[in-house]
């Protein structure tokens, strides 16, 4: 499949969005920590959603999503070995690691594999498990570890990593005793899975300072629950809207949650306006160029790094954004040179001189923030964009090409070139 765009047209207006899909994913794994029924309303319908439910229904949970509204039934979760074709395409899937080993006692889980934007081990999840007294080990391409009922224990988060804060948040829920994680990751979607965890019955405090501490307890029960909006959608709208030199208003979005984001975009020259409604980004003048260092919350997300990229190939001036938490984020740096940009990856930093004007060209989605680098690229670029390997756009965002129509966007979706010539 392909998303084909006419591109140049001003993004006027506004779009709402959609329930976050990294929170989504950490809150449905936590749902089936308990043997019960949870309900779970801003689901985004987004293809990594739909993997982590097959993946637990797989366990043996049963799960409906309508609307934006899931019913998890993990009463029947009885498996503990995660399916490898499902895990391997996300490395969310190993959330599964954390739930299995706080119910069942013991995870089978593949290892996910490195992927486009850097090697990405889990290497400081497989610590924080045996911190917590379960044996753990790696072979034949999964991580094996059990242990009766985990043990409360002191764990230092390296790289303050987002994934083991939450993994370990889950596990050590139903450890017997207390578990303090030291440098534990900040970001609202760590606080929105503690909030939950905690209406499951756990006993989390501290979410959202990097000292988490938890009781252990030996059940949680299921709950009800509103996911928080996606941030990264909302940041990627106000920029798409911002490149196209529109005017786009974010409704239920949570400003605080964009801080960094919004600075920056301020620091560019666009407007941005905090409503009681959501946030507008207008632009006003020409953009200018900005450099940016990406850092864990509530610094500049990584998650919008390449779409900040995108924005700044057409503002006056050299740009510098130093990527610091992955290693290799920058494979759509070729997929914008092949519209007209001036952009060059070096080492840890991509550099990015101003352009007039980008030129529509046939390119590929690499990943998913990646993708939605060159989607804001098309969008702003003259002539028509045939953008490949959308399903890692589909990976990320629901309603795609329905929410930038809503914008005036033209854009449709279509079966590859050859399929198209062949059929
Ligand atoms: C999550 C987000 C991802 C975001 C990232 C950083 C989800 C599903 N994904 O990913 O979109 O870009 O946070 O905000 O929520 N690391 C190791 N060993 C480990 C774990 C991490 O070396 O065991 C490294 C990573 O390679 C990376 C850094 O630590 O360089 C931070 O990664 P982490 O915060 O764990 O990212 P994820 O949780 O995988």
């Amino acid at each position: 499949m392909e998303l084909i765009i006419n591109g140049g047209r001003r993004l006027r207006g506004a779009v709402r969005v959609a329930g976050g899909k990294n929170s989504s994913l950490a809150i449905i794994a936590a749902s089936a920590l308990a043997p019960d029924v949870s309900t779970l309303e801003n689901v985004p319908h987004c293809r990594d959603v739909e993997t982590l439910l097959g993946i637990l229904e797989a366990l043996g949970a049963s799960t409906s999503l309508e609307a934006g509204r899931l019913t998890i039934d993990a009463r029947g979760l009885n498996g503990h070995v995660a399916p490898y074709d499902l895990c391997r395409s996300m490395r969310a899937s190993f959330y599964t690691a954390g739930v299995l080993l706080g119910r069942m006692g013991r995870a089978q889980v593949p290892l996910p594999g490195g992927c486009s934007i850097g090697a990405r081990p889990v290497d400081f999840h497989l610590r924080g498990f045996a911190a917590l007294g379960a044996r753990v080990v790696t072979e034949h391409g999964y991580m094996k570890a059990s242990a009766r009922r985990l043990k409360g224990n002191t764990f230092y988060v390296p790289r303050s990593s987002v994934g083991t804060t939450i993994n370990l948040m889950m596990a050590a829920s139903t450890a017997r005793g207390a578990t303090v994680l030291q440098n534990a990751a900040r970001e609202p979607e760590v606080v929105d899975t503690a909030v939950f965890l905690n209406l499951m019955g756990a006993r989390i405090k501290g979410a959202g300072t990097d000292a988490i501490t938890i009781e252990g307890i030996k059940e949680l029960h299921g709950n009800s629950y509103t996911i928080i909006p996606d941030r990264l959608e909302a940041g990627t709208y106000l920029m798409a809207g911002a490149a196209s030199g529109g005017d786009v208003l974010v409704e239920g979005m949570i400003p605080e949650h964009l801080i960094a984001l919004l600075a920056k975009m301020e620091e560019a020259g666009i407007e941005v306006i905090r409503n009681t409604d959501g946030v507008r980004a207008r632009s006003v003048a020409d953009l200018r160029a900005v450099d940016v260092d990406t850092a864990p919350y509530p610094g500049f997300a990584t998650d919008l790094h390449p779409q900040m990229a995108a924005l700044l190939t057409l503002a006056r001036g050299a740009s510098t954004i130093r990527e610091t938490v992955f290693e290799a984020r920058f494979a759509y740096t070729d997929e914008l040179r092949r519209m007209g940009a001036n952009i060059k990856a070096e080492g840890d930093s991509v550099h990015i001189t101003g352009v007039e004007r980008l030129t529509g060209a046939p390119v590929e989605a690499p990943d998913i923030r990646g993708g939605a680098a060159v989607l804001i690229a098309a969008l702003a670029a003259e002539g028509t964009t045939e953008i490949s390997r959308v399903e890692n756009l589909d990976r990320g965002y629901e309603g795609l090409e329905r929410k930038l129509r809503l914008l005036g966007a033209q854009i449709s979706r279509g079966g590859s070139l050859e399929s198209r010539e062949v059929g």
